[in-house]
């Protein structure tokens, strides 16, 4: 890789949300370091070494990151180059009943969205506070504020991303270091069928443009903002609405669309 371009590292680049923040970052010149679990990430290699004006550099890194064996992986595949830009986007959902669900999908999703989220920005944060220069961003999502029945662990997971990041803005706010924190609403990726939730209201609803939504991300990340909500206007009143809504009826209203057809 070449030391004259800026690098950004993002993980879960391979598809969705992810894979438009790491287009965003090549148009914008960005060399990129990307990480995801499984073959794709090294296949959209390639497609994003073109996808800017200029060519850039491109690392695939295929990892586990709900494992911290993982995260340190890909730590080590940063090498010695310092990250100008980093975007701990991996995250998966898991639909249906609490007392269904199998724990061990849920203390996996915990350890991805949650337990990777805070130990890559441990080591990124140590270095970039050390240079006192670099941007982070973190999606969380506007399901952060809401209660969510039938996705009560993906919503909490959401919700400690909210809190940690808006923790950390505050701590790092004397240094040149900024963290943006990602707000999307719900948006066109394979996250739902993933989530086994295709037999929902929300898994079959319309939903915003993760190319439109990564726009947003990266333009607020390089001003330094500490929030996006992206993208649509939908999005944005249903955020604002969430915050003088009362808890109940958030989780009322999130029960209509993520309880499974009867
Ligand atoms: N779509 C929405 O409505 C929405 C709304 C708000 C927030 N978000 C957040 O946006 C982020 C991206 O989700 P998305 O909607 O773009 O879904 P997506 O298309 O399913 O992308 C998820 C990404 O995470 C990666 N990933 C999953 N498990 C991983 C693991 N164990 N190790 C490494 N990488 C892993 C996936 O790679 P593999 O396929 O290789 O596993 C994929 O690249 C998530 O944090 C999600 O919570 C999404």
């Amino acid at each position: 890789m070449t030391d004259n371009r800026p690098l950004a590292l993002v993980t879960g680049a391979s598809s969705g949300i992810g894979l438009e923040l790491a287009r965003q970052f090549a148009i914008h010149g960005y060399d990129l370091v990307i990480a995801a679990e499984n073959d794709a990430v090294e296949t959209v290699a390639s497609e994003l070494r073109t996808a800017g004006p200029a060519t850039v550099q491109v690392e695939a890194v295929k990892v586990d990151l709900a494992t911290s064996d993982g995260v340190q992986r890909l730590y080590s595949a940063l090498a010695s180059r310092p990250v100008d830009a980093a975007a701990l986007n991996a995250g998966v959902a898991l639909g249906g009943a609490f007392v269904e669900n199998d724990l061990a999908d849920e203390l996996r999703m915990i350890e991805l969205n949650v337990k990777s989220t805070v130990h890559l920005a441990k080591l990124l944060l140590r270095d970039m506070t050390a240079r006192d220069a670099g941007r982070m961003l973190v999606t969380s999502s506007i399901a952060a504020a809401m209660p969510g029945p039938y996705q009560a662990v993906y919503n909490a997971t959401k919700s400690f991303l909210q809190s940690f990041t808006e923790a950390l803005q505050n701590e790092l706010s004397d240094s040149a270091v900024t963290m943006t924190l990602l707000m999307p609403g719900p948006t066109e990726t394979n996250i739902f069928h993933r989530a086994g939730m295709d037999n929902t209201p929300l898994g079959r609803a319309d939903k915003d443009d993760p190319a439109e939504v990564a726009k947003q991300a990266v333009e607020a990340l390089l001003a330094g903002k500490d929030r996006v909500v992206a993208e649509s206007l939908m999005t944005k009143a249903q955020e604002l609405a969430g915050k003088v809504v009362p808890d109940k009826v958030k989780a009322a209203l999130h029960r209509k669309v993520s309880e499974p057809d009867q």
